[in-house]
């Protein structure tokens, strides 16, 4: 096979791009691939709070010529191999192992506000250099680390670097939170830029998320550990397992701006309360494999694998 960059894209913020490119490289690597993950939110960085490791050198330093590559991408393969993960307000159960051979590769960017500044006035003064250096660095991960897979974390919008992210890939997943769709914005999205990337060989796809329809799984998928939020009222008891999960159906108006954008729908993944209100961020696949959020991250791979 041969490797597949993938960009996790919306045209808002708060879709939950980076809680699904977290969460799917993590699958991927767990499922025994070679995974990077690539946090190019550069404007609003966040992937690092799922993984609790201070880099010494972020990505930053690579696009601004200050360190090189292996400098700045860090090995996380030991979190997924011990299927422990820190970063969980509730309590781990090492449940997870990586099959033989995963491995997860991490890129952060710097979420100070001067490295920031300092990255867009790089990224407009020379932004054919920067795209030359991201292609670079898609080019080296793949070779270098061996990649079946590069999941990029990109900034919502048309800002200078979530169209470079794009650029790099070649499956852009254009996520929407549900009920909360702004189908103008999007289509000029679509029109300006996906259309583009489309007409010269990359393939997109809407992902929808926090469909309605569920609330939280039933308390034995979280364990007796569980610290969340205690709106556990919802009994779930005929819940039947992650071999059939409920299936939620995206709103009416979800397939007719399928259609209208002229882009498949890939998955819609439904709201999880205990996702939403944890009051920490957390690798939901790799602390409860049975939760049906993982089920929906393993289908959302099958969807990628024959896209
Ligand atoms: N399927 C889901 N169910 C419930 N909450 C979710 C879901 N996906 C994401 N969230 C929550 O939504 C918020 C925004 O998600 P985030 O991944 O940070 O979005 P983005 O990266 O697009 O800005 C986070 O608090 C996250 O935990
Ligand atoms: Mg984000």
């Amino acid at each position: 096979m041969n490797p597949i960059s993938i960009a996790f894209h919306s045209y808002k913020g708060g879709t939950g791009k980076t809680t699904i490119a977290c969460n799917f490289a993590a699958q991927l690597a767990k499922n025994g691939n070679q995974v990077g993950l690539l946090d190019l939110d550069i404007y609003a960085p966040s992937i690092q709070t799922y993984f609790e490791i201070e880099p010494k050198r972020w990505l930053n330093n690579y696009l601004n010529s200050s360190a090189e590559l292996s400098d700045v991408i860090i090995d996380g393969s030991q979190f997924v191999k011990s299927g422990k993960f820190n970063s969980s307000p509730y309590k781990s159960e090492e449940k997870s192992t990586t099959n033989a051979g995963g491995s997860l590769w991490l890129g952060f960017s710097n979420p100070r506000s001067e490295e920031i500044l300092q990255l867009e006035t790089t990224g407009t003064s020379t932004a054919r250099e920067i795209l030359k250096k991201l292609i670079l660095l898609k080019e080296k991960m793949l070779t270098d680390l061996k990649l079946d897979y590069l999941v990029i974390d990109t900034s919502p919008g048309i800002r200078t670097w979530s169209i470079n992210a794009l650029a790099i890939s070649d499956i852009l997943l254009l996520t929407l939170k549900s009920g909360d769709i702004d189908s103008k914005g999007t289509k000029r999205l679509v029109e300006d830029i996906y259309d583009t990337f489309t007409r010269h060989g990359s393939k997109s796809y809407l992902l929808y998320n926090r469909v309605q329809g569920y609330c939280m799984p039933p308390k034995d998928f979280l364990g007796a550990g569980n610290k969340g939020n205690n709106n556990n009222n919802i009994e779930r008891t005929s819940w039947s397992g992650i071999e059939s999960p409920p299936r939620f159906n995206a709103s009416l108006g979800e397939p007719k701006l399928s259609q209208e954008l002229g882009i498949k729908t890939i998955s819609s993944i439904p709201c999880f309360c205990d996702i939403q209100f944890s009051e920490k961020e957390f690798l939901t696949v790799l602390n409860y494999p049975d939760h049906p959020f993982s089920y929906y991250v393993n289908q959302l791979i099958t969807g990628i694998r024959t896209a």
